[in-house]
């Protein structure tokens, strides 16, 4: 028996180059070897999201078009949208009532939210208990991998603290202790150096036309010490560098030579880089376009996913359920 993966994404806008590499090209590469659900999670968007929720509907069918574009095949994974299976919000409730709200308070990536975003109110009930419904999320397909970036090892611990608390409260092993599978990419720096994000700015997404491509890279920041032609550069220090290292492994000393030998030019560069991008990206891109063509394909993969999803939700609340109290 395969070992069973989830992992989700919340469909909060268009994906970008850093949503490729850090995740999707990972997730189908596991589809070879585990069992994988993948899902759009959208009662998490909402969270963030609640007073422009529209944007979820709209994001989960582009999203998924990507996925699908990237490889992600609906015969080997199985793909759904979280809000159609609800036994994730039954189990997330029962979680709910023990666990502490110490821990909640506690989370990094709670305590970080709530300094940072500005443009919205996070202080509210249903963002405190993120984690809660993340541990529902992966517990009730009894996951024993999940795929995340680095910042969500947090919720990955709560997530085994709070089966490990159901498992002794109600004396039974009904979950498994999941671990993370991180991804081995370095993390994907945006246009200006800054993390690649969409609130940024600073993103190159995979719906992007060439043109716009071609745009953006030219307005990738290089070695600032690197002013004129004839100045020799420092390939460690550029992120155009890095980008070539990631998507064209194979020229990257030709490229060292081109900058530290000062024998080509930033700009020269980058407009390489961007065709290079263009091409990794067209049979993508191409995948894409007849994928949204068809929308109704797209909602019957989703269709499926949700019942595939169910086969395993159901018998997991019906454990959980026997575990806690008996029937009536
Ligand atoms: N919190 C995750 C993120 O922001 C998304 C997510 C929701 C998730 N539920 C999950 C990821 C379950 C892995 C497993 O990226």
């Amino acid at each position: 028996m395969k070992k069973r993966v989830l992992s989700g994404m919340r469909p909060t806008g268009k994906l970008h180059l850093g949503h490729l590499v850090g995740a999707l090209e990972n997730w189908v590469k596991l589809q070879e070897d585990y069992d994988t659900f993948f899902m759009a999670a959208d009662w998490h968007a909402l969270m963030g999201e609640y007073e422009n929720p529209s944007v979820i509907p709209e994001s989960i069918i582009d999203n998924v078009a990507d996925w699908l574009a990237a490889g992600i095949d609906p015969s080997k994974s199985v793909i759904f949208i979280q809000s159609q299976v609800p036994e994730h919000l039954e189990l997330h409730m029962i979680f709910s009532c023990f666990t502490p709200l110490g821990w909640l308070e506690r989370c990094p990536t709670y305590k970080e939210q709530l300094r940072e975003v500005k443009t919205r109110d996070m202080n509210t009930y249903g963002f405190l208990g993120y984690p809660v419904l993340q541990a529902a999320d992966i517990l009730i397909y009894k996951a024993e991998k999940v795929p995340v970036g680095e910042d969500q090892l947090p919720h990955l611990e709560l997530t085994r603290e709070i089966g490990r608390r159901f498992n002794s409260l109600y004396g039974r092993n009904v979950f498994p202790e999941p671990e993370a599978i991180l991804t081995k990419t370095p993390r994907l720096l945006g246009l200006d150096g800054r993390k690649m994000s969409k609130s940024y700015n600073n993103a190159i997404y995979l719906s992007d036309s060439e043109e716009a491509i071609k745009t953006k890279v030219q307005t990738m920041f290089t070695d600032p010490l690197r002013i004129r032609l004839s100045d020799k550069g420092h390939p460690e220090t550029c992120n155009v560098f890095d980008y070539y290292s990631l998507f064209v492994p194979h020229m990257k000393e030709e490229v060292h030579d081109w900058c530290s030998n000062a024998k080509t030019g930033c700009t020269e560069c980058k407009k390489r880089l961007a065709l290079h991008l263009i091409a990794k990206l067209r049979p993508g891109v191409e995948k894409r376009r007849e994928l949204l063509a068809d929308k109704e394909k797209i909602l019957h993969i989703l269709e499926n996913g949700k019942e595939k999803a169910q086969e395993v939700t159901r018998q997991t609340l019906k454990e959980v359920k026997e575990a806690l109290w008996p029937k009536i």
